[in-house]
């Protein structure tokens, strides 16, 4: 707030409880509010300062407020900073579904310090590196190679390797966006680890991290890859290495319904037609979009998950 008046603009604070259950209409409704009390108006601008459900929420009042008024982001997270400050995909949770609600709104500004992370738990740490990983996986061979040479680095958190991954990570996640905004093709490709991923998410409610979530969905969905011939057991084995060197569950610490899981890989949104599609992996740095994976090869790499 001080910098923001000493640079001559006026701003007003508003502040919400951290947690996802804070993507929710009642948060909209006091961005809202706030927009009301300063009067927001078209020349005005929405900044988030926050991780993920900062950007998410604030970014669909932004979308909204007015019909449209700008936003920026200042991510503070590390999932923030390598996906969900990027691609302006913004929304809040309803009973229907996570993410139900939302309106692609791109923000006119993104500044990364990951100065920031210093005070991030280092749990939320390793739970962002997830999705370094995942692009890593389904974009750029070299950049998992990257991720195992530098490994001790980034978890010490040393500034330039985390200014090399972030950067590398928004140019990974750009050149998808760039190719196809609105999702009506290769976007899906970021959906990689997450039709397990929600899945579990959902089954263990807010037991795990989205990104401890969505390392259990990759190895799920590198364990179809190989059952389906796309994919050898050393990359398998090596997938498994990296996310286990970061410190991410690459099983699940509880046993789950099975047969649950498995239905809540059906309601993921992402089903077009009825079918549900999973981003299989065709060797490190390669993914494509399949509709025709069967149930009972799911159940057997979801069974494959359980608890040791
Ligand atoms: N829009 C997208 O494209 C996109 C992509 C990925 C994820 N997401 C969304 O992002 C959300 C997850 O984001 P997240 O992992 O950043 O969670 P989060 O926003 O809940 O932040 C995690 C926790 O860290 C705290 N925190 C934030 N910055 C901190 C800092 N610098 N130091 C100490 N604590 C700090 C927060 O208060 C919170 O308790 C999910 O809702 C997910 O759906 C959106
Ligand atoms: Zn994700």
């Amino acid at each position: 707030m001080d910098s923001l008046a000493a640079g001559g603009l006026r701003a007003e604070l508003m502040t919400f409880p951290a947690g996802e259950s804070s993507k929710c209409l009642s948060t909209l409704d006091a961005i809202y509010q706030a927009a009301g009390r300063c009067r927001l108006a078209r020349d005005g601008l929405i900044l988030a300062l926050g991780g993920g459900v900062v950007s998410d929420v604030s970014g669909f009042a932004a979308a909204t407020w007015m019909r449209g008024v700008r936003w920026a982001i200042c991510p503070t997270t590390l999932e923030a900073d390598v996906d969900a400050c990027l691609g302006g995909k913004t929304a809040i949770n309803h009973a229907a579904g996570k993410n139900m609600v939302g309106a692609f709104h791109q923000p006119e500004l993104i500044l990364v310090d990951p100065l920031c992370l210093r005070t991030l738990p280092m749990r939320d740490v390793r739970a962002g590196l997830a999705e370094s990983v995942k692009h890593a996986l389904i974009r750029e061979a070299e950049f998992l190679d990257w991720h195992e040479a530098n490994r001790e680095a980034i978890l010490a958190l040393d500034g330039e390797v985390l200014a090399e991954l972030v950067e590398r990570n928004l140019q990974i996640k750009a050149s998808v966006v760039e190719a196809d905004e609105r999702e009506s093709g290769v976007r899906a490709i970021l959906n990689f680890g997450h039709t397990a991923g929600h899945a579990f998410e959902s089954w263990f409610e807010y037991e795990l991290r989205h990104g401890e979530a969505v390392a259990l969905g990759m190895v799920a969905a590198a364990r179809i890859s190989e059952r389906l011939g796309r994919l050898g057991s050393a990359a398998v084995a090596r997938i498994i290495a990296v996310l286990e060197g970061f410190g991410l569950p690459v099983a699940a610490l509880r046993p789950f319904d099975l047969n649950a899981v498995l239905e809540l890989t059906h309601g993921d949104k992402k089903v077009q037609s009825g079918r549900r599609r999973w981003v299989l992996l065709d060797g490190a740095g390669a993914a494509s979009i399949h509709d025709d994976v069967e149930d009972e090869l799911v159940r057997e790499v979801l069974a494959s998950l359980q608890p040791a």
